[in-house]
Parts: structure tokens; C-alpha cells; sequence
């Protein structure tokens, strides 16, 4: 799966370093020169029966080396002819403004893929193209802050066809143009009712609450949304603090996963036409799909069958179609003994169907694991190497998850908003370590928000922990985490108050706690940092990244890809906040200055070799 770009980079890369190997060695005579020079100079100094000296010259030859390092990569920019802190990327043409690699659907033709899965993401087709930064569409403004920014969009900001303006009226979707540069989605409180808070009430109901704010109580706290829409259902489940994770296919204009990124809401662009979704089994208590073009009977139950897998024990699959007509139903034909294609099917992986009413179908999950043994003519079990971290593995005809040590039916959670020390165990997490990092995440939280103004750059930056003056909760929204852990970030955020959502990114290679994450009710996905991440330009106020950059430096991927990558993402204005050691972040620094992004070295003082590197990205309106 690893991109043939990455392969040809460090062909590229390599042959730099032959062309460059004088440098090498004179870097390599700095490197002794340096070295040596604490001994030869003070000899007084080194006494090697003397222990903390010993242990100081220890750390004055890593910082040295580091040093090195550094003025390493300096010189190979000095020698190709600009200096480092100058040589800037330039900007793409306008039609590139929406680009998202890996989504090339004539390409994909080109290369022989068909029946849909030409929309698939194949970042292995990816060309080798020209490094450029992507710009801001001429109409762009600065999102709204949340909550205003849910309601109310600039339309020069998203990509949106009139005839897609116009067809907007199903329930879930509806919009209207209020100036002529403003877009506001309804709530519940605007002038025109939309009937979002009617469904999401007549869903509570079918499964059997009484109200829908009692979703996270019966066990509902995580909702993966197939198709948004608008996001407007989304937008409704925030208010009901039950996290939905919109996925859609890529759009090339009116992305529903552009829009409700655009408005705050978690998303991605994520489909399973060929590929598993990048999510471990059991991860989401209910899936929803409204009007979101899945044909559900076709290729013999296999999208059915991918639903099955992220769907936890005893979760729901909650199915809304204008197909679905009362007098033709499902539970009609079914009292005639002719069961559809997809109620034959629901039967064989143990899902049960609890209600339908006009349009909608509710299906439940088993929470018995024992179920599927009993079902004749079955789906089979998948084998236990299929329960590794999945990363667009191909749709697979076995159920997964059933053998896992994760399957507890969603009702027989703990509601608390911690997890339990039971519910660590599970995954392998001992509690003090988990509550360890959790504190970590707080104090460092307090010092990174403190950080984020323009401020920082001036010639008396702020130091971390300075009150004053502090950014406002709602300074970001759209927050990743590009390398997650166990989601402590996250969590910092929510218990800051913040006004942020986190996508949750846990790197391929990386310790597998993508469940954990997902267990505690975040949005997250798994992701190979050397490809492009699957979403629109512009959709993420702050990146934030700890210990990433090392972790991808045993990685054949080329750093300034990364850096492009994360500049595609971020919005005009947006922060990244990246915490390392110092030889990466001293690389990092070169890089933030080629995709001209405002950027400072933070060094926390207190005697370890990790550092901060504050970034804005500025915004380029030529
Ligand atoms: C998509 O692929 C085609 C064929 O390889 C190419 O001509 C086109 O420029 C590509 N489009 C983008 C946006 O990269
Ligand atoms: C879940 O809870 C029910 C009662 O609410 C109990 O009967 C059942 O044994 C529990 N299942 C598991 C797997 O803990
Ligand atoms: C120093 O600060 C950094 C960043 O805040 C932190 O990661 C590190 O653990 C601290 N080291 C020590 C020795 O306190």
C-alpha cells in the first residue's frame, strides 16, 4: 500500500545525498571538531570518575549531534542554492484550490478499475506532481467562530453547483441562501421548521426511549453518519453530546463531508465500495444512513456485511429511503413470506429488525456472540488475523469482532464519562498509566492554548502558561490530532471547555489504540501519514502532533509532503502545534518556513530535549 511517490522520493532523495557526500564528510569533521572541543579545550572538565560530569558531557554530545544534524540539512539547502528560511513554495493555479489527492476517478478508469470503484481512494495512482501550495478560493473568508459557523456558512468557501443549491429539500439536507454570500442551515430554532428534531425523536422512539436525549444513556454515544447530507442531523446530535462521524464519498462540488466540516461538524471522506472503512471492528453504537445512495442488496450483502463489522453488540442500523414505502414494506411482504433481499440477508448475520415506520428502518445487532454459530446457511466468522488494525483491507464475506475481547453489547457500558479500569484492561492499558498521561495532557493543554495568537511571533513572544491576554473557548473547532495515543488531547479539550472537536488520527505503526479512542466516545481513524489524509482543503482550524515527526523518520516518507499535506488541510489563520525533540522540530522549522507558515521554537526550559514549534498559517489571499 505504500505509495510509489514515497518509493520515488527517496530514489530522489538518495541520489541528493551521493551528489552531496563531500558535505557529509564535512559535516562529519564538524561533528568530531565539536565534539572534541569541550575536551581538548577544558580538560578540567572531563573527569571520568566524576559521574555528573560525565552525564553532562553525555547531554552536551546528543544536543551537539542534534546541532549537527541540523546545520546538516542547512548546508544541503545552502549548497542547492537559497537559504533555508527563504526558499518558499509557491502557489498553485486556481484549479487546484479544491484539490484532494488520491480521489481521481479518470485515472482510476485509466487503470482498469470499474463498477464504482473507480471513486475509491487510490493514493498508489498518485502522479508525481509538482509541489505547490494550495490557495484559498478568491471568495474566501474566515469561517465563522462556533456556534455561529454551524448555522450560518460563506458560500464562497464551499463548492456547491446552483442545481445542487436548489435540489436540497429533503429533510436532512435543507439550506437556504440568506445574503448573497451566506449559506444558513436550519435548526429547530430557525424561522422554517426542518423536521430534524421530529426524526431524530422518532428514532429514540423506535428503538424504544422515550425522548432522543436519551441516546447516550441507552448506550448511544457514537453514530456513524453515511452520507450527511448538510450535516444537519450531525448538528443535532452535538446538541444532544452524541458524537456523529460523518463519512461520504468524495464530491467533486457540494462534498457533503466539505459541508459539514465547514460547519464544525466531525468528518471525512471515507466509502466502502471495494475497501473496509479505516476503523477497527466494533467502533460505532449506531450507523445511519439516510438517502446515501448504498444500493444495501447488492454484491451479495458485502456492504451489509462491512456495517456488521463497526457496528458494536447490540448497536443499531437505522436505514431511510423514499424506497421504503408503508404499503409496500418490508414488514408487508415479509407476512407474505417473501422477504427482500436485505431482510433475508439481516436474518443470516443475527441482526433483528425492531421497527419501521414510513420511511425508516431500524435493525439491531446481536449482543449474543454465540448467535451466529446457531443461524443455518450463515455468514462465517472471520479468522483472528483479520482483528488487527485494519487499513483499507478489501471487504471481506466473514463477521468480525465476535471472538474479540471488545464485544460488550452497548447497553452493559459503564455511562460514566471515564472509563473504567475493567474497560482499560481490555485494551491492554494499565489505569495509572492511562490517568498518568491524562493529567500530562491537561498541564499541557493550559500551556498550549496560552500560545495560540499571533502574539507568539512578535520579538517579546509569549512564554507558555502566560494568562494573558487568554484566546477565547471557541478559538478552534476543527482540531486534529495527528498522532492521538490514547486521545488524552482530546479529552484535555473537552475538560478545558473547549469549543473543539478532535479527529483522532492514529499513524499506521503506531501503538493500536485507535478502539480505546473510539471507546471513550471520540471521533478517530487510522491513517499512513506518508499518504495524503481523506478530506477537503481548508476543514481543520489546528493540527496538532506529538512525537509524530520522529515516529515517521524510521518511515520511508518524505517530510516536506507532510508539510504540504498539512497546509491543504489547514484553514487561512489556522494553528499547528507540534511537540518533539529537538533535531525534529529544528527540521520542522525549515520546512514551516517553505510552506510560509508564521512559525516559533518554543523550549520548555525544564531540562529535557523536547521543544514546541508553533505554527500559523497565514492567509494568502493572491
Ligand atoms: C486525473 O488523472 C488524469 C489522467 O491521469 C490527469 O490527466 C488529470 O490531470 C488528473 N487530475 C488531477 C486533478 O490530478
Ligand atoms: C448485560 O446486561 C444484562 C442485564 O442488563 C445482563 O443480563 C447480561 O448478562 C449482560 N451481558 C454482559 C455480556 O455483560
Ligand atoms: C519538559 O516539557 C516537555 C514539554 O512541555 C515535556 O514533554 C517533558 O516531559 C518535560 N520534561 C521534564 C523532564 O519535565
Amino acid at each position: 500500500m505504500r505509495s510509489s511517490w514515497s518509493k520515488k522520493l527517496s530514489l530522489l532523495f538518495g541520489y541528493k545525498i551521493r551528489r552531496n557526500w563531500f558535505l557529509l564528510c564535512l559535516v562529519s569533521v564538524l561533528v568530531l571538531v565539536t565534539l572534541l572541543r569541550p575536551l581538548s579545550t577544558s580538560p578540567r572538565d572531563f573527569d571520568p570518575l566524576a559521574g555528573p560530569r560525565l552525564h553532562d558531557v553525555v547531554v552536551n554530545y546528543r544536543k551537539l549531534k542534534e546541532q549537527a544534524v541540523v546545520d546538516y540539512f542547512d548546508l544541503r539547502y545552502l549548497h542547492s542554492g537559497s537559504n533555508p528560511r527563504q526558499k518558499e513554495l509557491p502557489l498553485c493555479g486556481r484549479e487546484r484550490e479544491n484539490y484532494v489527492p488520491c480521489y481521481n476517478a479518470s485515472a482510476n478508469l485509466l487503470a482498469g478499475l470499474k463498477d464504482g470503484e473507480e471513486f475509491d481512494r487510490r493514493c498508489e495512482l498518485l502522479r508525481d506532481e509538482e509541489r505547490c501550495l494550495v490557495r484559498p478560493p478568491k471568495e474566501y473568508k474566515i469561517p465563522l467562530r462556533w456556534p455561529a459557523g454551524r448555522d450560518v456558512i460563506w458560500s464562497g468557501n464551499v463548492k456547491i453547483t446552483k442545481d445542487q443549491f436548489l435540489s436540497s429539500g429533503s429533510m436532512t439536507k435543507r439550506m437556504m441562501l440568506l445574503e448573497e454570500n451566506q449559506i444558513a442551515f436550519h435548526n429547530d430554532d430557525g424561522l422554517i421548521f426542518d423536521g430534524v428534531k421530529d426524526y431524530s425523536r422518532q428514532l429514540a422512539e423506535m428503538i424504544g426511549l422515550g425522548s432522543d436525549s436519551d441516546f447516550p444513556r441507552a448506550g448511544v454515544q457514537t453514530v456513524l453518519d453515511i452520507g450527511c447530507g448538510f450535516g444537519s442531523f450531525g448538528a443535532h446530535l452535538v446538541s444532544l453530546k452524541v458524537m456523529p462521524v460523518c463519512i461520504a464519498a468524495y464530491e467533486l462540488t457540494g462534498g457533503q463531508a466539505q459541508l459539514a466540516l465547514e460547519r464544525g461538524l466531525p468528518a471525512m471522506i471515507g466509502n466502502f465500495i471495494s475497501r473496509q472503512l479505516p476503523y477497527p471492528s466494533l467502533s460505532f453504537d449506531m450507523v445511519h444512513c439516510a438517502q446515501c445512495g448504498i444500493d444495501w442488496d447488492g454484491k451479495d450483502g458485502m456492504f451489509i456485511i462491512e456495517v456488521d463489522r463497526v457496528l458494536k453488540p447490540g448497536g443499531y442500523f437505522v436505514l431511510t429511503s423514499p424506497m421504503i414505502k408503508p404499503e409496500g414494506s418490508l414488514l408487508a411482504t415479509k407476512k407474505g413470506n417473501m422477504l427482500t433481499p436485505i431482510e433475508d440477508f439481516t436474518q443470516k448475520i443475527c441482526w433483528s429488525l425492531l421497527d419501521q415506520q414510513d420511511e425508516t428502518l431500524i435493525w439491531q445487532k446481536t449482543a449474543d456472540a454465540q448467535c451466529y454459530a446457531a443461524r443455518k446457511k450463515g455468514v462465517p466468522l472471520c479468522p483472528d488475523a483479520h482483528e488487527n488494525q485494519p487499513y483499507y483491507f478489501p471487504l471481506a464475506k466473514c463477521i468480525a469482532g465476535s471472538n474479540s475481547k471488545r464485544w460488550i453489547p452497548i447497553h452493559n457500558r459503564s455511562n460514566g464519562v471515564r472509563l473504567t479500569s475493567e474497560e482499560l484492561e481490555v485494551h491492554g492499558v494499565q489505569s495509572e498509566d492511562f490517568y498518568e498521561d491524562s493529567e500530562n495532557w491537561k498541564s499541557a493543554l493550559r500551556n498550549y492554548w496560552s500560545l495560540l495568537t499571533p502574539l507568539i511571533f512578535s520579538d517579546h513572544p509569549k512564554r507558555p502558561g502566560d494568562e494573558d491576554p487568554l484566546p477565547p473557548y471557541n478559538m478552534v473547532r476543527n482540531v486534529m490530532d495527528m498522532n492521538a495515543h490514547y486521545g488524552g488531547f482530546n479529552a484535555a479539550l473537552l475538560e478545558g471547555k473547549k469549543s473543539a472537536w478532535v479527529m483522532n488520527v492514529v499513524p499506521v505503526g503506531a501503538r493500536k489504540t485507535l478502539a480505546l479512542i473510539l471507546d471513550q466516545g471520540f471521533a478517530g481513524v487510522l491513517h499512513d501519514w506518508c499518504e495524503p489524509f481523506p478530506t477537503y482543503p481548508r476543514t481543520y482550524d489546528m493540527l496538532h502532533a506529538n512525537g509524530l515527526l520522529s515516529h515517521l523518520s524510521s518511515q520511508k516518507c518524505r517530510m516536506m509532503d507532510l508539510f504540504l499535506e498539512m497546509d491543504r488541510i489547514l484553514r487561512p489563520e489556522g494553528w499547528v502545534v507540534l511537540s518533539d525533540n529537538v533535531g525534529a522540530i529544528e527540521m520542522a522549522r525549515t520546512h514551516a518556513s517553505q510552506v510560509r507558515w508564521e512559525a516559533r521554537v518554543i523550549d520548555p526550559q525544564n531540562g529535557s530535549d523536547q521543544r514546541l514549534l508553533v505554527c500559523q498559517k497565514p492567509f494568502l489571499r493572491k
